[in-house]
């Protein structure tokens, strides 16, 4: 350890001071980092969730910028063209195709997914960025706990669903959009569908970001062999729509410093695009660096456990295991 990753670390213990724009601004200062849209994505594809608000739409932009070509998915197809549109109008020369998805809905995925593998000849990069917190406990019509759907079995699905066209790309990265929040959540394996208990939004919302996370690194461990990397990676507080809608007068709380988006989104970029970062997987990351995966030890999942989870998450979604044969 040096003095630039202890001073990192104890940011990160303290909490604040790392997830604000202060913790941002110091790792910048201390790593001197190169700028994330400097790493070119020429030539590749990436698909996004969540790219019509907050930090989806900050990287949507980044991403043409980097001159990736882009897939976008949301769920309210107006707002996803002019999404579209606007992105078209910035970045002139774009490839850019706008795929309307819920990602509560496992139909709605996989018919979204079906549509990407005909549209797309290759696929690069999957950002699994679409997120909500959703405040009373609510069941879609598939029959699943809202929150669980959106961040966990919908994702699945797409991950699942484009699996082969990403393992075709000869540098597959997929990145999930987590939050530090899963720290304060223990994830009951008997309870995925918070049937028990007083649901509470954001307890919901931390234990499927803490299912995320557990399936990410079995992603990584699965996709180790044909050379998919997968990390999580979380924004810190960043300044957008959903974290008002979510944690109103959250922005006063830390005394304005909020992250703006584009900082938010630094470590996803990277994760994306950077070479050197095609050499981590399986990790949590916060500003290029990975960091613990549980702060509260009896928050922590054991392998077995995430075992449990993708066993679970493949019957629940009722797709076959998308786990490679060797
Ligand atoms: N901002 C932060 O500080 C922070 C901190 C930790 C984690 N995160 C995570 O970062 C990600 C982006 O959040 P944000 O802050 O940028 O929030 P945001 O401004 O509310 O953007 C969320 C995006 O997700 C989309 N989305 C939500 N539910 C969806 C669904 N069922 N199907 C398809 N798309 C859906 C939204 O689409 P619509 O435009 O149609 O609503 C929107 O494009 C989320 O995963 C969030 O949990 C954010």
């Amino acid at each position: 350890m040096n003095a630039r990753t202890l001073l990192d670390d104890l940011a990160e213990v303290l909490v604040v001071p790392s997830f604000t724009r202060m913790g941002f601004g110091l790792r910048r200062r201390l790593y001197g980092w190169p700028d994330a849209e400097s790493y070119p994505m020429t030539g590749r594809t990436v698909v996004l969730t969540g790219p019509t608000s907050g930090l989806g739409r900050e990287a949507a932009g980044s991403f043409a910028r980097m001159g990736a070509d882009l897939v976008l998915v949301g769920r309210d197809a107006g707002r996803l063209e002019r999404t579209r549109t606007d992105l078209l109008a910035e970045v002139p020369g774009l490839s850019a195709v706008a795929v309307v998805a819920d990602m509560a809905s496992l139909s709605s995925v996989r018919a979204a997914a079906d549509e990407i593998l005909g549209r797309t000849p290759r696929i690069d990069v999957i950002v699994d960025n679409a997120g909500t917190m959703v405040p009373t406990r609510e069941v879609t019509p598939e029959g699943f706990e809202r929150t669980f759907a959106t961040m966990v079995l919908g994702p699945f699905v797409l991950v699942s669903r484009l699996l082969p066209r990403l393992l075709e790309a000869p540098d597959g990265r997929l990145v999930a959009v987590t939050s530090g929040g899963m720290y304060t959540q223990a994830l009951p394996l008997d309870d995925l569908a918070y049937e028990h208990g007083t649901y509470n939004g954001a307890r919901a919302y931390a234990r499927a970001k803490r299912a995320q996370v557990a399936l990410v690194r079995e992603w990584a461990r699965r996709l180790r062999g044909p050379g998919v990397v997968a990390n999580a990676m979380h924004p810190g507080w960043a300044d957008t729509p959903g974290l008002e809608a979510s944690l109103p007068g959250f922005a006063n709380l830390v005394g304005g410093q909020l992250r703006t988006a584009a900082e938010g989104v630094d470590t996803m970029l990277w994760l994306a695009a950077a070479p050197e970062a095609r050499a981590v997987s399986g990790r949590l990351l916060l500003d290029r660096r990975a960091r613990p995966f549980d702060r509260i030890p009896s928050t922590r999942l054991s392998a077995g456990d995430r075992e449990t989870l993708w066993r679970e998450v493949v019957a629940l979604t009722g797709e076959p295991d998308p786990t490679p044969r060797r």
